[in-house]
């Protein structure tokens, strides 16, 4: 093939004709990023004037020099959750080895539509799923795969649950005379509107449970609405409990949960896109009992367990039931393998192995590693918690069940119907003056600061720095 108007290091020559050129174009983007990340305390953990490069098609190759820098410059606009300071989302730096997990797996390019195109990740998604749902206690038969996010593994959940429950793989949502109902808590992930949407359900369908004063379910509320729902002619059939609330990270009580739902024969789902990291810690670990008993479990490694994004699960405590459930042929794949074609069991088709990075990073991390991280990351929260509840002027969302505070400012001297604002302003200038992100929730109709502990850089200088930056804001607010 002619390949006259590439530039030299355009791909990667299989005969190594181009490694110089190929060499000198990695070397440089990876010595350049690594400078940039390793200096990433020296920029904003949010920068505020991030500009995209512009986008033209050029008639022929940009130089190197050209790439390197518009590469630095979208480096250095980039959300920077490597600083310390960044402690506003459930997004955190990545391991190293899911760095170099993302560049080997699309330098392999293998697709995890069809083992033929993916014979050793196919195995291991098979493999690593299994072990955690081994983790999660879910029995000998469970398994699942892995999606793009949460939203997704919730999404391929909820169907699977959906089409169980009304044998309507084949026929659809067209035969059934009741509508189909599910129940969150009202706190619950938004995912699961975008899944009933999708699902043909309406975001109607998600019925909202009430929750105590630390966001968690109230089972007895739970019993309540499930009654009345099939009062009202509907047809539930799936309970979704949240271990790790988004905005507070609190953990429905799963035991209970399960048991209403068992009750009345309904799918129990767990939400532990962030929670399931638990498994991890032995001291921190029973938070989780109850999710055994689950039929389903969602769970993201790019959160707690610090794997580039995205990385997430859908786990069956039968993972026979994606195949009856829910498995769409591909007649241009082989299907004479021992594994399944995962992308004719899940919810996508082409994948990129994102199994790898999660998999280094077990490897490279271990046990004791992760385990650490999580434990380390109790301390932090037990530690803004407690200045939290000790300062006059703040408010505590919830009780922290995770490494996520949740607080406001509420001084006396600010009428209730400012202090969104206040809370606002507060969270602008703890970035621009103190290089600390929070985010910026709405809970319960008001907006509220929230903390989420993840940085394994993060430690108590940032926190001291939070609070005096609170202190700073506060004292200049009333005086002004
Ligand atoms: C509890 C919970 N479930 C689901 C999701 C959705 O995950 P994703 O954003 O990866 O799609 C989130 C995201 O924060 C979450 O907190």
């Amino acid at each position: 093939m002619n390949r006259s108007n590439m530039p030299k290091a355009g791909f990667i020559d299989p005969s190594g004709n181009n490694a110089d050129a190929v060499h000198d174009l990695a070397e440089d983007v990876l010595d350049q990023l690594l400078e940039q990340l390793e200096g990433a305390e020296d920029r904003s953990p949010l920068p505020t004037d991030s500009t995209a490069p512009a986008v033209t098609i050029p008639e022929s190759s940009q130089t190197h020099d050209d790439l390197l820098d518009d590469l630095e410059t979208i480096v250095d606009g980039s959300m920077n959750p490597a600083h310390p300071g960044y402690i506003g989302h459930m997004d955190t730096m990545p391991t190293t080895v899911s760095v170099l997990g993302d560049l080997v797996a699309s330098a392999v390019n293998n697709n995890m539509l069809s083992v033929e195109m993916s014979p050793v990740f196919s195995e291991l998604e098979v493999q690593v799923t299994e072990t955690i749902a081994g983790e999660f206690d879910l029995g000998p038969d469970a398994g699942g795969v892995l999606t793009s996010g949460g939203s997704l593994a919730n999404l391929h959940a909820l169907s699977v649950a959906r089409n169980q429950t009304f044998d309507i793989h084949e026929g659809g949502l067209a035969g059934l005379d009741r509508e189909p109902v599910l129940f969150a808590s009202e706190v619950a992930h938004t995912s699961l509107q975008k899944a009933a949407m999708l699902l043909g359900l309406g975001t109607d369908a998600v019925v909202a449970v009430e929750t105590d004063d630390h966001s968690r379910m109230e089972p007895g509320s739970l019993a309540k609405a499930i009654k009345r729902t099939e009062r009202n002619g509907r047809a539930p059939f799936c309970v979704v409990a949240t271990a790790g609330t988004t905005t507070t990270g609190n953990i429905d009580p799963l035991p209970a949960i399960h048991d209403v739902a068992d009750d009345h024969d309904l799918w129990f789902h767990v939400d532990a896109a962030y929670g399931g990291a638990l498994v991890f810690s032995d001291a921190e670990g029973d938070r989780l009992d109850g999710i055994e008993a689950a039929d389903s479990v969602t769970f993201n490694p790019q959160k707690w367990c610090y794997v580039a994004k995205t990385c997430a699960m859908a786990l069956f405590v039968d993972a026979d039931v994606l195949q009856e459930e829910f498995r769409i042929g591909a007649p241009y794949m082989r299907g004479d393998d021992a594994i399944p074609n995962l992308g004719e069991v899940s919810v996508q088709g082409t994948r990129r192995a994102e199994i790898l990075k999660l998999w280094l990073t077990l490897q490279h991390l271990g046990r004791d590693g992760l385990e650490q991280l999580i434990d380390e990351s109790y301390r932090l929260t037990a530690t803004v918690r407690d200045r939290v509840l000790e300062h006059d002027a703040l408010e505590l969302a919830s009780e922290p069940e995770m490494n996520i505070v949740c607080f406001r400012a509420a001084p006396e001297w600010c009428p209730p119907a400012e202090r969104d604002d206040l809370n606002s302003r507060l969270q602008q200038v703890l970035l621009s003056e103190h290089d600390i992100f929070v985010s910026l929730p709405t809970y319960r109709d008001s907006r509220w600061l929230r903390v989420v502990l993840l940085n394994p850089f993060t430690g108590t200088e940032t926190i001291g720095r939070l609070f005096d930056g609170i202190d700073a804001f506060l004292n200049a607010e009333e005086t002004e």
